[in-house]
C-alpha cells in the first residue's frame, strides 16, 4: 500500500527490539506506580470506589481514570474484586519504583528521541497526586519551561510516530494534486503538519490548520510561516461543521492526527468527516488503538471531560467502560459504518510497530 515503503524508510535506523522493551518498561514504571500511589493513601484493606474516590480526593473529572487503573490492577492480578470492593494483592515500596525507573532509563538511554519521552513519562508518575486532584495538568508537565522538545519527542520523533508521520505525509502527497484542499483537524503542535506539509510543499495546496483550541493556533502561525498556502482555523470534530462554517464536500483530503479517540460518537463523527469531503476525497487519520497503562499515568489526564460536566462519557461502544481508544479492528468497522470505501489501515499485520499500536488509516468517499 501507498506509504508503507516511506513509512519503513523513516525507521530504518530504530532499533524495534530496544523499543519493545521500552514499551515494557513503561507500562511497569506505570504499574508499579499506579500500587505504590494507592498505598500511599493507605489503601491497602478492601475498600469500594466511593471510598477510593474519598481517599485519593480524585477530582470527579478524573474518577474515570481511577476505575481504569482498578480494572487493570484486577486484570493484572495486582488487585483483586469482590461485593464491589477492591483489595491490593501486594504492596510497592518505594525503592520498587525508582528500580524500575532506573530500568526503563537505562532503556530510553539507547534509543534515539526516547529519552523527552521517558522524562516526561517520569515527570507523570511522580506527580500521580496532583494529577488525580487536579491540580497540575498534563500540559504543564508537557511544555515544562516552554520547552516544545518534550512534546515533539512524545508526538512526532517517537518511531511510531515518524513511521505514522511518514506514511500520512505520502498519502497525502499521493491524494493533493496542485488546487486540492486539505483540512488538518486537531493539528495541535503540529508535529504531523511539519511532516506533511514538507512532503507537499510544491503541490500549491490550500491547507488549512485547525483545532478546537485557539492556544495551538498561534504557535502554528508562527512555525509554518515559511509556507504559503496554510490558513488557521478553530473546529471542533465534536461540533456542527455547518455552524462552524465549513461546507460540506469543501476538501479532497481530511487529516486528523491522534485527535480522532475524542470523538465522542465515533461512527458520528466519521460520518461527518466524510460530509466534508468532495467525492472521491479521503480521510486520513492516526490514532493508538492500544490502552496503553503509560499513558493511564500521563496522556489519559489530557483526555477527560471538562470540570462542568465530569461524567461526561463517550456515547459509543466504549460508553460505561472507562476505555478511550477504539482497537484497530473497531476503526475499521466504523470507517465502514460510516459509508467510507478502499479501507487501508498501516503497519501491515505482524509488524513489529504493531505492539505499540499506532495505526494509519485511509478511507475514501
Ligand atoms: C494528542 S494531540 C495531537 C496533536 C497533533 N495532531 C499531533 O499528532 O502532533 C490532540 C489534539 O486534538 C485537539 N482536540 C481535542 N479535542 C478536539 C475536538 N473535539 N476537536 C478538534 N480538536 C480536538 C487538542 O486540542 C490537541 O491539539
Amino acid at each position: 500500500m501507498t506509504g508503507h515503503a516511506a513509512g519503513e524508510h523513516a525507521i530504518r535506523d530504530a532499533d524495534l527490539v530496544g523499543l519493545e522493551t521500552l514499551v515494557d518498561q513503561l507500562d511497569d514504571v506505570a504499574l508499579l506506580a499506579i500500587v505504590f500511589t494507592l498505598g500511599r493513601y493507605g489503601l491497602t484493606g478492601a475498600h469500594d470506589l466511593g471510598e477510593i474516590y474519598g481517599a485519593t480526593s480524585v477530582a470527579p473529572r478524573h474518577r474515570r481514570i481511577l476505575r481504569r487503573w482498578l480494572r487493570v490492577l484486577v486484570a493484572e492480578k495486582l488487585a483483586v474484586v469482590e461485593d464491589g470492593r477492591y483489595r491490593l494483592t501486594r504492596t510497592v515500596a518505594a525503592a520498587e519504583v525508582e528500580q524500575a525507573r532506573a530500568k526503563l532509563e537505562a532503556a530510553a538511554r539507547g534509543l534515539e528521541h526516547g529519552s523527552g519521552l521517558a522524562r516526561f513519562f517520569q515527570l507523570s508518575v511522580s506527580y500521580l497526586p496532583e494529577l488525580l486532584r487536579d491540580e497540575i495538568s498534563v500540559q504543564s508537565l508537557l511544555f515544562a519551561d516552554a520547552d516544545l522538545d518534550v512534546a515533539d519527542d512524545v508526538y512526532q520523533r517517537n518511531v511510531a510516530s515518524r513511521y505514522a508521520n511518514a506514511v500520512a505525509a505520502e498519502v497525502a502527497a499521493s491524494l493533493a494534486r496542485p488546487g486540492a484542499r486539505v483540512l488538518e483537524v486537531g493539528a495541535g503542535v503540529g508535529g504531523t503538519t511539519a511532516v506533511v506539509l514538507s512532503a507537499l510543499a510544491g503541490n500549491r495546496v490550500d491547507y488549512l490548520f485547525t483545532d478546537v483550541s485557539r492556544f495551538f493556533l498561534s504557535s502554528a502561525r508562527e512555525r509554518f510561516a515559511a509556507y504559503d498556502g496554510v490558513r488557521y482555523g478553530l473546529l471542533d470534530v465534536n461540533g456542527d461543521y455547518a455552524a462552524q462554517g465549513y461546507e460540506p464536500e469543501s476538501f479532497d483530503v481530511v487529516l486528523a492526527a491522534n485527535v480522532l479517540h475524542n470523538a465522542r460518537h465515533a461512527v458520528d463523527v466519521l460520518t461527518a468527516l466524510r460530509s466534508l469531503l468532495a467525492p472521491g476525497g479521503a480521510l486520513v487519520f492516526i490514532d493508538t488503538t492500544v490502552e496503553h497503562y503509560q499513558l493511564m499515568t500521563s496522556m489519559q489526564f489530557l483526555m477527560s471531560p471538562p470540570a462542568s460536566d465530569p461524567d461526561a462519557d463517550f456515547t459509543d461502544f466504549r460508553r460505561g467502560t472507562d476505555r478511550i481508544f477504539p482497537t484497530r479492528e473497531e476503526w475499521l468497522d466504523a470507517l465502514s459504518t460510516a459509508g467510507f470505501s478502499d479501507l487501508e489501515c498501516l503497519p501491515p499485520p505482524g509488524h513489529p510497530l504493531g505492539r505499540i499500536g499506532q495505526y494509519l488509516f485511509v478511507g475514501r468517499r
